[in-house]
């Protein structure tokens, strides 16, 4: 079966997670964050001591891995079986999943899983290329914006959240927005430059600027699209579901 599916793009640290994960509880979707299958592919080459120069290795690597996603929000990721949740969202990882993301043969393999997951479920999908690439017939197509001052501010306030950072002075979170705002910029350069299936909004994407809106806000706004475009949302029958 084909159920409906809805392709959330944009940049790092635009509110894709959050929004995308909120939105599939709301409609009791599935859930798939393809950014952590990237990761994954980029831990898994970490492991093997691949270089980053390597494409063949790493796509045979890649199409060798096991990755499993949690159906809903907030279960673990497992690669070839272990639990790398949180090894997944380490400094490391996340700049060798853009670098690794740029490999022809390494997209290839995840797409292909992307789109078996997405044609056997009713989902929300969320990435870079869901809606020009893996998905360019999805149902509804959001593609996420936000300033990057805003951003950087996000990403702070998520790792603090996280315990990842400690309750540092004012100095020091100016610093930490400044390493932010930079380090956004230079994935997001990276990720629209690729040649490779790059950022880009695909023409039939509604583009959403999410800078100055809540989280309900943003959620809101992506379920009525959704509803218009025949999904129902079921947040009060989510229990009889699961
Ligand atoms: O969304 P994220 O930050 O977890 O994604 C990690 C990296 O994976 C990001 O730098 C770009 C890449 N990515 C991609 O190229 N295509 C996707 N569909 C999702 C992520």
């Amino acid at each position: 079966m084909t159920g409906l599916i809805i392709a959330i793009d944009g940049p790092a640290a635009s509110g894709k997670s959050t929004t995308a994960k909120l939105v599939a509880d709301r409609l009791a979707y599935t859930y798939i964050d393809s950014g952590a299958m990237y990761r994954a592919a980029a831990l898994r080459a970490l492991r093997l001591g691949i270089a980053e120069g390597d494409h063949e290795a790493l796509a045979r690597s890649t199409e060798g891995a096991s990755i499993e996603l949690p159906k809903r929000g907030d279960g673990p990721v497992l690669l070839d079986g272990s639990d790398v949740s949180a090894e997944i969202r380490t400094e490391l990882v996340t700049a060798l999943a853009s670098v690794v993301s740029t490999v022809p043969g390494v997209r290839r393999a995840l797409v292909r899983q992307q789109r078996s997951i997405g044609h056997a479920t009713d989902c929300v999908m969320e990435g870079r290329d869901i809606g020009t690439v893996v998905f360019p017939d999805a149902d509804l197509k959001i593609f996420l914006v936000a300033d990057l001052a805003e951003r950087a501010r996000r990403r702070l306030r998520q790792m603090k959240e996280q315990g990842l950072l400690g309750e540092d002075g004012e100095d020091e979170n100016e610093r930490l927005l400044r390493e932010f705002a930079e380090d956004i910029q230079a994935r997001d350069e990276r990720d629209s430059t690729r040649e490779d299936s790059p950022l880009t909004k695909a023409p039939d994407a509604i583009e959403l600027d999410t800078t100055g809106l809540s989280i309900e806000q943003q959620v809101e706004a992506v379920v009525r699209l959704a509803i218009e475009r025949g999904a129902a949302d079921r947040g009060n029958e989510k229990a009889v579901r699961e």
